[in-house]
């Protein structure tokens, strides 16, 4: 499939505003703090790496990834932790940075995860919510988009891991009644 010829659902300048944006809110929020942000391979890569250069507030990053099994190749039933972060988090202020909340349940399980290990505050930055499939309930702290449904690839999210390094977003699948 020739993904660059498909509808382009968010430009690289308004994901560039809207990273800003984001970045500015999160600045404010942890003022005089130094956060560690935790990004979720692989989906999160080019987002996380424009959003903390965009802090105006010193962070540390460190990399968890999942695997999901189940019968939706999108998002399936059981999560599981395939590669777990190396940094200590006891006591530190933590932002999960994932690339799109679907079900809720990967960020569902990792908010979970983390917590046992109790950091001083735990947030979840999603750069895209996209609503209409959630199975637990799940609301992330800072959010890039809001989309309804659908399957979209780009900016680093995949289809079968094609499509990552486009710089748009694009739709490959509008979901739709
Ligand atoms: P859950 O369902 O656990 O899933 O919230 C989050 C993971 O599902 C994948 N996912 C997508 N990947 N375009 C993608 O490239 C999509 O539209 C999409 N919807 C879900 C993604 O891996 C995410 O981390
Ligand atoms: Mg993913």
């Amino acid at each position: 499939m020739e993904f660059k010829g498909q509808e382009i659902l968010f430009t690289r300048e308004q994901i560039g505003r809207r990273v800003v944006e984001l970045a500015a809110r999160i600045s404010a929020d942890y003022a005089g703090r130094e956060l560690i942000v935790i990004g979720v391979l692989k989906g999160a890569f080019i987002f996380m790496a424009d959003l903390v250069r965009a802090l105006s507030i010193p962070c540390r990053v460190d990399f968890a990834r999942l695997a999901s099994y189940g019968a939706d190749a999108a998002s399936a039933g059981k999560v599981v932790m395939t590669k777990d972060i190396e940094t200590s988090i006891r006591g530190c202020d933590i932002l999960i940075v994932e690339d799109i909340v679907d079900t809720g349940l990967t960020l569902a399980f990792l908010v979970d995860w983390f917590r046992e290990r109790n950091p001083a505050s735990l947030k979840v930055c999603a750069f895209i919510d996209k609503r209409r499939r959630r199975r637990v309930p799940f609301e992330a702290d800072y959010v890039g988009f809001t989309i309804d449904d659908g399957f979209v690839v780009g900016y680093g999210l995949d289809f079968d891991e094609k499509a990552r390094f486009l710089p748009d977003v694009h739709v490959i699948e509008t979901g739709g009644e």
